[in-house]
C-alpha cells in the first residue's frame, strides 16, 4: 500500500489490487481504468496491445474532503488522480490517451489545467496547436516540449496544448490533476496516433522517438517546471491545500487569457 501523501488528503493506491483508497472523511466521485488493448492506434508499436489485457492506468474522479465539497461544486472543478502502471507496451512507457481541451465559452482561449505529480516519475508532452479543432486540416503543431516531473513538482498546462501523461519510472506513478469543466478533444491525437513524440525506455534510457503520422513538426524542446505561488503552485504544498485555502489563486483556470504570459514563464 502507497500513501500519496502530496495530494494532501489520506489517499492510497494498493499495488496488490491497483486500486485507489481514501481514509476516512475523503470522498470520491466514482473511478474507471483502462487496459492495453484499448490503447491500440495510440501507441509506437500497435502489435503491444493486441488482445493485452493488462492494466495501463486508473482513474478517480472528484475527490475532496466532504466539508470541501462546497469549494469544488461552486465551481465546477474536476479533481481527480490517475495511477499510471509501470512496465512498457513494445518498448514505450506506458501513457495515458492524450486529448486538447475546448474554448472556454465565450472567450478566445482553450481550457488550462493543473497536474501534480504524487509519486513516481513523469514526463508530460505538450504539443500546441491552433488548429486542433479543424479535422479537415493538417495539424500545425508550433510548439513540441516534454516536462520530466518529481513527486511533489506541478504543472500547469498552457492554453492550446494537447497533453499526455508518461510513466517513465519503475513503479507506478500517480498524478493529481485540477480543472474547469472543459471539452475534451481525443480525436486530433487519436486520428495521429498519438501526440508528435513517443517515450521509450530502452535498457534504462528514455529516448524520443517522432511520431511520423506528424508532418511538420517543431523540434521538441525539454522544459522545467517553475513554482508561481501566486497561482497556487508551490512544489512544498499540495494543489489541494493550496485550492482550499485560497481558490481566487486559481482563478485561471476559468479566465485563462490574462494569465497566459505568467503560465508560459512557469515552463522556463
Ligand atoms: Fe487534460
Amino acid at each position: 500500500m502507497t500513501e500519496l501523501s502530496k495530494f494532501g488528503l489520506r489517499v492510497f493506491f494498493d499495488d496488490a489490487t491497483q486500486e485507489l483508497t481514501f481514509g476516512e472523511g475523503v470522498v470520491c466521485g466514482g473511478g474507471s481504468s483502462k487496459h492495453l488493448q484499448k490503447m491500440k492506434g495510440l501507441l509506437y508499436r500497435d502489435s503491444a496491445a493486441e488482445n493485452c489485457d493488462e492494466l495501463c492506468y486508473v482513474f478517480c474522479h472528484d475527490i475532496y474532503r466532504e466539508e470541501d465539497r462546497h469549494l469544488f461544486e461552486k465551481r465546477q472543478y474536476a479533481n481527480g488522480i490517475t495511477v499510471l502502471m509501470p512496465g512498457t507496451m513494445g518498448g514505450e512507457c506506458r501513457k495515458n490517451s492524450g486529448h486538447y481541451h475546448g474554448y472556454v465559452p465565450g472567450h478566445i482561449c482553450t481550457f488550462p489545467e493543473v497536474y501534480e505529480v504524487l509519486t513516481g516519475e513523469a514526463v508530460f508532452l505538450l504539443q500546441e496547436s491552433r488548429n486542433f479543432d479543424h479535422a479537415d486540416e493538417e495539424l500545425k503543431v508550433e510548439t513540441l516540449r516534454a516536462v520530466f516531473l518529481k513527486a511533489g513538482e506541478k504543472i500547469i498546462v498552457p492554453p492550446f496544448c494537447g497533453h499526455c501523461a508518461i510513466n517513465v519510472g519503475e513503479g507506478p506513478m500517480a498524478f493529481g490533476n485540477l480543472a474547469a469543466p472543459s471539452p475534451l478533444l481525443y480525436a486530433p491525437i487519436q486520428q495521429r496516433h498519438g501526440l508528435g513524440v513517443y517515450v521509450l525506455n530502452i535498457q534504462g534510457r528514455i529516448v524520443f522517438v517522432y511520431n511520423s503520422h506528424y508532418k511538420d513538426l517543431p523540434q521538441l524542446t525539454i522544459v522545467q517546471a517553475h513554482e508561481n505561488p501566486a497561482l497556487g503552485i508551490t512544489f512544498g504544498k499540495s494543489v489541494y491545500e493550496s485550492f482550499v485555502s485560497s481558490p481566487e489563486r486559481f482563478n485561471f483556470l476559468d479566465e485563462p487569457e490574462q494569465y497566459q504570459e505568467e503560465i508560459e514563464h512557469m515552463l522556463g
